[in-house]
């Protein structure tokens, strides 16, 4: 082969080459595989000396024409390629915008805590002051000085976890009361609201901790009016206008005369329905005139002061508002269940 068929080969191969590249990279090696310092088309100068004198000056003129061209050739396959791949970068980084966007959840208080954050508000509205009080409390706050006999069968109902002989996880939140009257004079309105535990059999609806909230009263002429009137404006503020409020008698030690009380129905609006079980009303909580016991063993005159006391569960508030059928939901924190509020 002559010196000029090398040349036009090269030539060839490298367009050839040139032409198929698929990316820059593949490009440089070309690049350099031909144009390079050390490239199979340089490299053809250095032939250009033991060359006969006439041929060397085509010689020449050949190879750096076959420069140029391999040169050209890398520049416009280059373009080519930036929009190429471009394009493939494009198509790989592209925005589906058609995707459903990812929820973005932020925390937020707990159903228990807002329903409890309401009634405070509530309470605190009709002047009532919230104090803190302790889960852990002795015998004779829970029971002793609220009027329960020794050995009445009212304890056996509170069935209860003991600490000691002596102190109890408090079986409700009217156990405050002791601690309250014990550090205060009339008149005063009280309040309180927190974690209470009981020693039940955990079911749809029984649970060992639960929480109660529990107000009371000891002022001069205080009388079941201001009982009934307390409880039917937070029953009002809580639940609407419409609702009415129903006393019937019942017993607690701490209580003279004691009643039960409940709501009209907030699912059935008082016609009867299977939650209310066809009574069109939903029993709340206990509550009555505090106990003369209770007054004179603080040092109030029963002739000269009167109180009232209430107290509630909270959680049913929670259950009947949003059809929630098992207790346990509100203590195990699957976030499953807490998203749906
Ligand atoms: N402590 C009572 C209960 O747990 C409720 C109650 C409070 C009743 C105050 C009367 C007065 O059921």
């Amino acid at each position: 082969m002559s010196e000029n068929d090398i040349l036009q080969s090269l030539r060839n191969a490298a367009l050839a080459s040139i032409h198929e590249a698929k990316n820059s990279a593949q490009l440089d090696s070309i690049e350099t595989q031909y144009l390079g310092r050390k490239g199979e088309i340089t490299s053809q100068l250095r032939r250009i000396g033991s060359l006969p004198a006439e041929e060397r000056k085509d010689f020449g003129q050949a190879v750096n024409d076959a420069k140029e061209a391999v040169d050209a050739a890398i520049t416009a396959r280059r373009e080519a390629l930036v929009s190429v791949e471009a394009d493939a970068k494009f198509v790989d980084e592209a925005i589906d915008v058609t995707m459903p966007g990812r929820l973005w959840h932020t925390g937020r208080s707990h159903i228990l805590v807002d329903t409890l954050q309401r009634i405070k508000e509530i309470f605190i509205g009709m002047g009532y002051e919230f104090v803190e009080t302790p889960e852990i409390e002795d015998y004779k706050s829970n029971f002793e000085a609220l009027n329960y006999p020794e050995e009445h069968p009212a304890l056996d109902e509170q069935m209860s976890f003991y600490i000691t002989d002596d102190t109890l996880l408090r079986t409700h939140t009217t156990a405050f009361q002791h601690q309250v009257m014990s550090n205060r004079k009339p008149p005063m309105r009280v309040a309180t609201l927190g974690k209470c535990y009981r020693s039940d059999a955990v079911d749809a609806t029984h649970s060992h901790t639960f929480h109660q909230v529990d107000c009371f009263t000891i002022d001069r002429g205080i009388s079941m009016a201001d009982l009934k009137g307390t409880i039917h404006q937070f029953a009002v503020e809580m639940f609407g206008r419409e609702v009415n409020v129903r006393f019937r008698p019942d017993f607690f030690p701490f209580v003279e005369p004691g009643a039960e009380f409940s709501v009209t129905c907030i699912i059935c609006g008082g016609d009867g329905c299977n939650v209310c079980k066809g009574s069109g009303f939903l029993e709340l909580g206990g509550a009555g005139l505090i106990h003369p016991n209770i007054l004179t063993a603080h040092g109030f005159d029963p002739e000269e002061y009167s109180g009232f006391a209430f107290g509630f569960g909270i959680e049913r508030m929670p259950m009947l508002m949003y059809g929630i059928r098992d207790l346990r939901l509100f203590m195990e924190n699957d976030m499953r269940f807490l998203r749906q509020l």
